[in-house]
């Protein structure tokens, strides 16, 4: 079976979390509410994986997408690279990390910068007053209540190749044993 395709699918994600020019830096994540509907979002891709099959991504624990996620973790993630001419499709369960082990060792090696959007008192979504300040920051060590991971574990990966042509595509499932079974498809 060829799965050349498959490597480079995780190949260009690997490259989407260094190269902040890569089409897959930024990824749209799909959730599903508890009213049934589905949301989604553009998030940055912080990690790719292949070995373990895990994707991962940074918020504000407070904005809505948390509280879907920890209802209903099932998510899809969307990639596409125009220069690439190449997309990805996962589908995958979500975890959320809150204010544990893991959040405090991405948060220390976390540029300066990155941590700042998390000094608001006010929580993403939250309706704005006119009399909220933007400059009422709270202290930096604070902020760390409000950061949030997501590790998504991977279940399933399409990919789909334009090219002149034929666009070649197909549909890799994973097991629970860690297997995968591959479907060429039609595109
Ligand atoms: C280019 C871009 C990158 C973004 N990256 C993130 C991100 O990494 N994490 C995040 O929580 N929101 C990110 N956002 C904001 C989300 O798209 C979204 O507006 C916000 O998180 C609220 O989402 P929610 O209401 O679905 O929880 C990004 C938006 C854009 C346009």
């Amino acid at each position: 079976m060829d799965t050349a395709e498959y490597e480079r699918a995780w190949r260009e994600l690997a490259e989407g979390v260094v190269n902040r020019k890569h089409g897959f830096h930024t990824f749209t994540l799909a959730t599903v509410g508890a009213d049934g509907f589905p949301t989604a979002r553009t998030v940055v891709l912080r990690e790719a994986d292949a070995a373990t099959r895990i994707l991962r991504f940074h918020g504000d624990a407070r904005s809505p997408k948390f509280d879907e996620l920890r209802g209903r973790p099932q998510v899809c993630a969307l990639f596409y690279g125009e220069t690439e001419r190449f997309q990805v499709r996962v589908s995958g369960t979500a975890t959320v990390h809150h204010g544990d082990d893991l959040c405090r060792t991405i948060w220390d090696a976390m540029q300066p910068i990155s941590r700042e959007t998390y000094r608001t008192p006010f929580a993403p979504t939250s309706p704005r007053e006119e009399s909220d300040s933007d400059a009422a920051l709270l202290a930096l060590p604070d902020a760390f209540q409000h950061f949030a991971v997501c590790r998504i574990a991977v279940t399933t990966l399409e990919w789909l190749a334009l090219s002149r042509g034929i666009n070649p595509r197909a549909r890799h499932d994973f097991d629970t044993d860690g297997a995968m079974r591959t479907h060429f498809l039609h595109p």
